[in-house]
C-alpha cells in the first residue's frame, strides 16, 4: 500500500497540505486529529477517553491511537488507493507499529514541514475550521469569503479548544519531546525529506509534490 506521511509541529500546515496532496495523487487523506474529534462529537468511548488529553494539548495514549489508525488503514479505499497520513505517527511506538503493519517496504516517504515557532503561534491563533468538512481558514492569510462560513459547503466555522495559547504552548513542547525524535528515525531509513512550510500555500504544495516524487534521499546515521 502506498503511504506518505506529513510530519511537522502543530500549525505547520499538515492538514492544509495533506488535502491538496491527496487530491493531486488520488490518495485518501487520514488525519488522526480529525478522527479523534469525530469520535468526540459522536460520544464514543474512545472520544470520551481522548477528550481530556486533547483539551490539554497532550497526546492520546499510543494504544488507543494505533488501534484506531490501523482499523482505518484496513478499509477498502486505503487498500486500493493508498493514503496520506497527517498527524500520525507522533511517537516512536506509533512509527514502529506502522512499519510492522505495512511490512518490509514501510512508508514510502516522510515529508517534514518546517515552520518557525513564531509563525506557528500566529497561524494557530488565527485558525478557524469548518465543522462540516474540517477545512482550515485563517483570519489573515486565508479568510473565508463570507465571515464564519466555509467557502466549500457553507458549514459553520469554529475555533479549536486546543488553539488557546496555553494549550498551543503545551502542544509545541509535546512535539519537541515526543514527535521530533521521528525525524532521526525516518532519516535513518532514508525516507525523510524536508520542506520549507513558510510561503504561499500553493508554493508549499509544489515543494511537497517535488519532494515526494524525487528519488529516495540517502540514508544517514544522524
Ligand atoms: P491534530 O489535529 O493532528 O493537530 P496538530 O498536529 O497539532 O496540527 P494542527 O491541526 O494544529 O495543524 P496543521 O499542521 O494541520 O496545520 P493547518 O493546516 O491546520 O491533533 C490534535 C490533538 O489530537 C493532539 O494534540 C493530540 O491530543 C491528538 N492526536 C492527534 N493525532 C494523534 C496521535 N497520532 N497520537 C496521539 N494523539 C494524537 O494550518 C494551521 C493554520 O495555518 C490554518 O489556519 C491554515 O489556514 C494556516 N496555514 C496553513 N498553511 C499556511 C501557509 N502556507 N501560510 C499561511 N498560513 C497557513
Amino acid at each position: 500500500m502506498r503511504v506518505l506521511v506529513l510530519l511537522g509541529p502543530p500549525g505547520a500546515g499538515k492538514g492544509t497540505q495533506a488535502v491538496l496532496l491527496a487530491q493531486r495523487l488520488d490518495l485518501v487523506h487520514i488525519a488522526t486529529g480529525d478522527l479523534l474529534r469525530e469520535h468526540q462529537r459522536q460520544g464514543t468511548p474512545l472520544g470520551l477517553q481522548a477528550r481530556s488529553y486533547m483539551e490539554k494539548g497532550l497526546l492520546v495514549p499510543d494504544n488507543l491511537v494505533i488501534q484506531m489508525l490501523l482499523e482505518r488503514l484496513r478499509k477498502p479505499d486505503c487498500l486500493q488507493r493508498g493514503c496520506v497520513l497527517d498527524g500520525f505517527p507522533r511517537t516512536l511506538e506509533q512509527a514502529r507499529a506502522l512499519d510492522e503493519a505495512l511490512g518490509p517496504n514501510g512508508v514510502e516517504r516522510v515529508v517534514l514541514v518546517q515552520v518557525s515557532e513564531g509563525e506557528l503561534v500566529r497561524r494557530l491563533g488565527g485558525r478557524w475550521i469548518c465543522r462540516t468538512c474540517q477545512r482550515p481558514y485563517h483570519t489573515v492569510s486565508s479568510p473565508p469569503k463570507v465571515p464564519g462560513r466555509c467557502d466549500v459547503d457553507g458549514g459553520e466555522l469554529y475555533q479549536r479548544e486546543d488553539d488557546r495559547p496555553e494549550a498551543v504552548r503545551q502542544r509545541l513542547r509535546v512535539y519537541q519531546e515526543q514527535t521530533a525524535p521521528l525525524v532521526a528515525y525516518y532519516r535513518r531509513q532514508g525516507k525523510l525529506v524536508e520542506v520549507n512550510g513558510e510561503g504561499e500555500v500553493e508554493a508549499v504544495h509544489r515543494s511537497i509534490l517535488e519532494a515526494v516524487q524525487a528519488p529516495s534521499p540517502a540514508t544517514d546515521s544522524r
